[in-house]
Formats: structure tokens, sequence, C-alpha cells
């Protein structure tokens, strides 16, 4: 057993700052010199309530989050999202439409990854709509089953009105992530969505949230992350919603639309500001903690560029190993996540010998989501453009071996 801190590349729950941790430690026997710790004190005494409005103000001013949207917290991770975003939309959907048929209720799904699928699945599994899956990723891909490109836009079908059209930015499993350049084909093709209507425009940013600026922000109905990537412990989801999807669903019941229980409900978010009921405090005070480092640090402008500059050169040295027969991109060029980069190790037994070389240098959690397989290199923002380069200089290393 040690007691030094390895670095940690794992997919979420993931590596916070240091410095943050210490802090925060601080603060677990004594929150702001209440002389209460922060997994005691009351989440509705004048210090959270400040510190909480200190997050929103801080995922506001980094994200340029305009007044047209609300920012609300709530828990079950973004699992319980791929539910109320459903439950709320179609609400809205309903209000707006009261005399359509279910059938005539499209919710739109772009499917470019485990995430998306699993939404889609979700939102199949609760009815009151009809899932189009405005494009699925694998026949476009190498071998027509996988998840390693983000498809071309001609290949996107939208339906006239849905109720929600839904993306995932950036695909955790699969390493697949839309460019944030609108003039690359890997971007997300907002030129197709049904125009002079409020899109209902829905992304999953649960594994990119605040590692860069957001593009078209304003243009979504509701932007959302889990905290466990890049800005905190496990517990809180961020919602960015625009306020006319912020709707009285139970006005939407009486004229049809399905119940949506009272915690999932963003109306009863928004008018208790996220204090509906006890929120997920610690997580909350944790990631304020890492929003506040990260504006000193200079924001998105400065992730974006150090991140960029991470996640380069990983994919160079892969592309340099798999010149030599030793590594294999899993995901097209161009298609290829930023946070999560995912490659093969080829050859019997290799991969488990990269395992356990990088694990003898203080380097873990590489290994693959169970379902892919293969190694995935998380490179969020807490993980440093030097250990990167550590780990640059061991896939190196391990060429010449
Ligand atoms: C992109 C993405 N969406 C959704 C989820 C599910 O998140 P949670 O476990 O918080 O429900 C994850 C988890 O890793 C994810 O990476």
């Amino acid at each position: 057993m040690s007691d030094s801190r390895v670095i940690n590349f794992g997919a979420g729950p993931s590596v916070l700052p240091d410095s943050v941790l210490q802090e925060a430690a601080k603060g677990l026997l004594n929150f702001n010199g209440t002389g209460i710790g922060i997994a005691e004190i009351s989440h509705r005494s004048k210090e959270f309530v400040a510190f909480l409005a200190e997050l929103e103000g801080q995922v506001r001013s980094q994200l340029e989050v305009p007044e047209t949207h609300s920012i609300l917290f709530t828990q079950g991770g973004a699992t319980g999202q791929f539910s109320a975003i459903v439950l709320n939309l179609l609400a809205r959907h309903r209000l707006l439409h009261p005399d359509l048929s279910n059938d005539e209720r499209a919710m739109d799904y772009v499917v470019t990854g485990s995430w998306s699928k699993k939404a889609a699945e979700e939102a199949r599994r609760l009815g009151g709509g009809q899932v189009n899956v405005a494009v699925d990723a694998r026949p476009y891909s190498k071998d027509g089953k996988s998840f390693d490109n983000i498809p071309a836009h001609d290949t996107y079908t939208f339906s006239p009105n849905p109720a929600l059209i839904y993306y995932c930015e950036n695909e955790t499993v699969d390493g697949v992530e839309f460019s944030n350049d609108a003039s690359s084909p890997a971007s997300f093709p907002f030129h197709l969505l049904p125009q002079n209507t409020l899109a209902p425009l829905v992304a999953d940013y649960s594994s990119s949230f605040m590692s860069r600026p957001i593009p078209r922000l304003a243009d979504h109905a509701i932007i959302y992350a889990g905290a466990q990537k890049n800005i905190g412990p496990a517990g809180l989801t961020i919602l960015i919603v625009r306020k006319d999807c912020i709707v009285d669903v139970d006005a939407a019941a009486k004229l049809g639309a399905m119940p949506v229980p009272i915690t999932m409900v963003y109306k009863t978010l928004a008018d208790n500001n996220s204090l509906y009921n006890t929120p997920s405090v610690l997580a909350i005070y944790i990631s304020g903690l890492v929003l506040k480092r990260s504006a000193e640090l200079g924001g998105l402008k400065y992730y974006e560029e150090v991140n960029k500059r991470k996640a380069e050169k990983v994919y160079a040295a892969i592309k340099e190993g798999a010149e030599k027969g030793v590594y294999q991109a899993k995901v097209k060029e161009g298609s290829g996540s930023l946070m999560n980069v995912v490659f093969n190790v080829l050859g019997e037994g290799a991969e488990a010998k990269f395992l356990s070389g990088a694990e003898a240098r203080g380097m873990q959690a590489l290994k693959g989501h169970r379902s892919v397989g293969g190694i995935r290199a998380s490179l969020y923002n807490a993980i440093t453009e030097q250990q990167v380069d550590m780990l640059v200089a061991y896939m190196k290393e391990f060429l010449e071996q």
C-alpha cells in the first residue's frame, strides 16, 4: 500500500486537482468559517445558498450562458436525464400540440456511441412518442458495426416537428466526439435542424463539460452533464435549460402526457433554485472549488488550448505506433475525442503487457471500457500536460521494446 497518488487516467469518476482536494479536506471540517463541515451543514444555510449561487455564476460566466437559459442542479446522474429529458420535453410538445397522437410525436436520436444508444433505448422504453434514429454511425464504420466515427452531414434525417433532437457530444466509451470547428465534416449539423422554430435540441456533455467552449450553446434546449469527469465527484448533474422547456408538466398530464416524478420536473427545480429537496451538498462544494480554480487559470480558453495539445500528443504517439504495427487507432481521423483517447495494442498478450508497464510507472485506469476493450486514456482537465508527456514517453518506450 502506497500513500502517494498515481496518475489516474480513469474515465469517471476521475482525477481531481490536488489543490482542490486539499481545500475540500479543510471544508469537510469547517465550511467557509462556519465551524460546521460541508457534509454537515444545512443546504438552506445562507452560506451554502451563497455557495450554490457562486457555482451557478461560474458556469454562467465561463460558458457564457445567456439569460434565455436557466442553470439547474440535480442528482440521478446523466442516466437520470435520459428519462427526465424525455418526460419534460414530451410534456412541452403536448402543451404545444395537444391533438397529436403519440405516434406523431417524434423523438430524434443521433446515435454515435454507447451513451446516445442507451439514451435512445430509454426513450423507447418510456414510450409516449416514437423514437426516430436520425442517424446511426455504425453502418459508416470500418467494420460496419462499431462506433468509430461521426457520420457525414448528408446521412442525417430529422423529423419536421420533433419533441426532441438528441446527441451526445463526446462518447466516453467509444472515444468519438463532435468537432467544435463548424467547417469540419465531424461537426454537428446545426444547419439541418428544423428552422424558424425553437428547436428542442438536447446535448449530453457529460464527459466534455467545461473542457472547452460549447459551440452554438444558445441554440440548445438542454445541455447537461454529470459532474464526475471534469468538474467534481459523482452525485451532481448540471443542466442548462432554455426557459421555454421549463413547462407545467401537470397541465400537460391533464392533456394526456405522462406524469413526471417530482424530482425530475425542471419547473420544480427552477422554481426552487435547485433546492426543492436536499441536493448533493459535497459534490456541489467540490465542483464549485474546481470551477473557481479553472477561472483563475484562464477558464475555457485555457483548457481548450491545453486539452487540444494533450490529445494531439497522444494521437501522434498512436500514429507513430501504428506505422510500426504496434498500436491501432480505434476511431477514424477527425472524429477522435480530446477527452477519451482509445486505441488497441496489437499482438498476443501485448495489451496486458502495456497495462502492467504503465502501472509499474504509476499510470493507472488505462484499460478500455469492458464493452469495447483496448486502451482508453481519459485526459480530463485535471490531467496535466506533464502527466500526458509521461504517458507519451511510455508509449514510445513500449514501441522500442
Ligand atoms: C457521455 C455520458 N453520458 C452518460 C453517462 C452516464 O452517467 P451517469 O453514470 O452519471 O448516469 C456517462 C457516464 O460515464 C457518460 O460518459
